[in-house]
């Protein structure tokens, strides 16, 4: 089976080209002058449009359990909606219950997956319980294919890790040539700024934001990054939120340390005043790292051009309103966290290019061939050349619309980005030459989506 894609401009991080796609079943076979190839079984009209590899959200939680219930989008709802949006791979975060083995737990995470994701997914691995089995089986996790350790300085009780604890799963990384993802908050401390809300009677769905302070979000990310310094190891700040946090990981890789960063696209367009919407409303907003001034964003786009920040992600982690953001009705500390959005990353981030804060050719480095380098997929994934996976995206660059929850395909009954007017639109998606999205209809099946191993010793020196 052939396919060409004509007429469009190809866009890599490395630079863009009029050119046509060639697509022999499942991976790209050429970029080529246009008009060269004919005779293919299937053309793709993409003149006007860009052509992009498919996004990769690097940072996902469907069917995740958090505070009583599960985040409400399955691996084939979440990955569909992931499709839609012209994102073709998703990495999501198999978790380690207490008392629990990893293993075991990639088993659990794979029950819940395989067969039913449209699109590719691959999974990194939260370590919850820190002990000498936890730590021996991070390499039978690496040789399955799992080689990045989430980690928690926030929710003491729940997921949270000493510094001992760190310090130890970091020696292991890199002794495995693994990669150590951070939630850096300072949980100790931001649960007793709760405590004296709730005392105060403080219950608001905004003081989740006021009790989890940027200074705090500053500290824990200098504090991992010292960590990382003494164990040698690489360290990926996940979903960092605030300019504290921007200024340790600039400081530390001005210094030449391995530490990395990736922000989320509702740190850039969101912030503290949505937690504040009457009603209960700010409940939607409710995610951790919270949601900062609006002070903050400048700072976050400047990062993505520095490469302070390298990767956006979503932290897709849906909870409906009704029935399970309102478990915190009365007390905010018991709202479940989590914002969905993984089908609106790559339309946020094109914002970026229209606005001129970012590149095309930076947009398509931020989501897409930078996590791909990051974690494991290099050559497969990220990028629009012979011998990658077809996974591919026409993106026309004028077309308009509304971001609604009316018309959103994520299984959560509410938009954080209800009514902002988007200009750009994914109009087809492939994966692994499949058609998935074409002409406002979806083409996909879940089942199609495929588990990557994903593997870092090439970077091993
Ligand atoms: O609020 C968030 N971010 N929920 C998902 C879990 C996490 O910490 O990434
Ligand atoms: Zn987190
Ligand atoms: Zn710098
Ligand atoms: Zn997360």
């Amino acid at each position: 089976m052939r396919t060409v894609i004509t007429g469009g401009t190809v866009v890599n991080a490395t630079g863009r080209a009029l050119a046509d796609v060639v697509v022999d079943d499942e991976l790209i076979t050429a970029v080529t002058t246009p008009g060269l190839v004919t005779g293919a079984d299937r053309t793709i009209d993409a003149t006007g449009k860009y052509v992009i590899p498919g996004g990769i959200d690097a940072h996902t939680h469907m069917e995740m359990p958090f505070g009583g219930t599960f985040s409400n989008d399955t691996f084939a709802t979440g990955t569909t909606a992931a499709a839609w949006g012209g994102t073709t791979t998703i990495i999501d975060f198999a978790v380690q219950a207490r008392g629990t083995s990893l293993l075991s737990t990639l088993d659990t995470w794979h029950a819940k997956a395989d067969g039913n994701c449209a699109v590719d997914y691959g999974f990194h691995m939260i370590i919850s319980e820190v002990d000498d089995h936890s730590l021996k089986e991070m390499q039978p996790c690496i040789d399955a294919g799992v080689n990045s350790f989430k980690m928690f300085m926030a929710y003491p009780g729940v997921f949270y890790s000493t510094d001992g604890d760190i310090l130890r799963a970091m020696q292991q990384a890199r002794a495995t040539g693994s990669m150590v993802m951070m939630h850096a908050e300072n949980g100790i401390a931001i649960d007793q700024l709760v405590a004296q809300a709730l005392a105060e009677g403080r219950t608001a769905p905004v003081e989740h934001s006021i009790t989890r302070p940027p200074e705090l979000e500053g500290e824990a990310t200098s504090r991992a990054i010292a960590l990382a310094k003494v164990t040698g190891s690489p360290l990926y700040i996940v979903h960092l939120s605030a300019r504290h946090a921007l200024e340790a990981v600039a400081a530390a890789r001005d210094t030449g340390q391995n530490v990395f960063a990736e922000t989320c696209p509702q740190y850039l367009y969101l912030s503290i005043e949505n937690m504040a919407e009457p009603d209960f409303n700010g409940a939607k907003y409710v995610a951790s790292p919270p949601l900062r001034s609006k002070d903050h964003q400048a700072d976050l786009w400047r990062g993505l051009r520095t490469n302070d920040l390298s990767v956006v992600s979503t932290d897709h982690c849906p909870f409906c309103f009704k029935d399970q953001k309102e478990l915190g009705r009365d007390d905010f500390s018991k709202i479940p966290n989590g914002i969905p959005g993984v089908e609106h990353r790559m339309d946020l981030l094109h914002q970026g290019v229209v606005t001129g804060e970012i590149t095309l050719e930076r947009w398509v480095e931020v989501c897409s061939t930078t996590p791909a380098r990051m974690f494991g997929l290099h050559g497969r994934k990220g990028v629009i050349a012979p011998g990658a996976d077809a996974d591919v995206v026409v993106y026309d660059p004028a077309a308009k619309q509304t971001i609604s929850a009316l018309t959103h395909h994520m299984n959560v009954d509410y938009s954080a980005y209800e009514g902002l007017e988007i200009t750009g639109a994914v109009e087809t998606v492939l994966s692994r030459g499949a058609v998935v999205i074409a002409a406002g209809e979806f083409h996909g099946k879940p089942g199609h989506g495929r588990f990557l191993k994903r593997d870092l010793s090439q970077y091993l020196v």
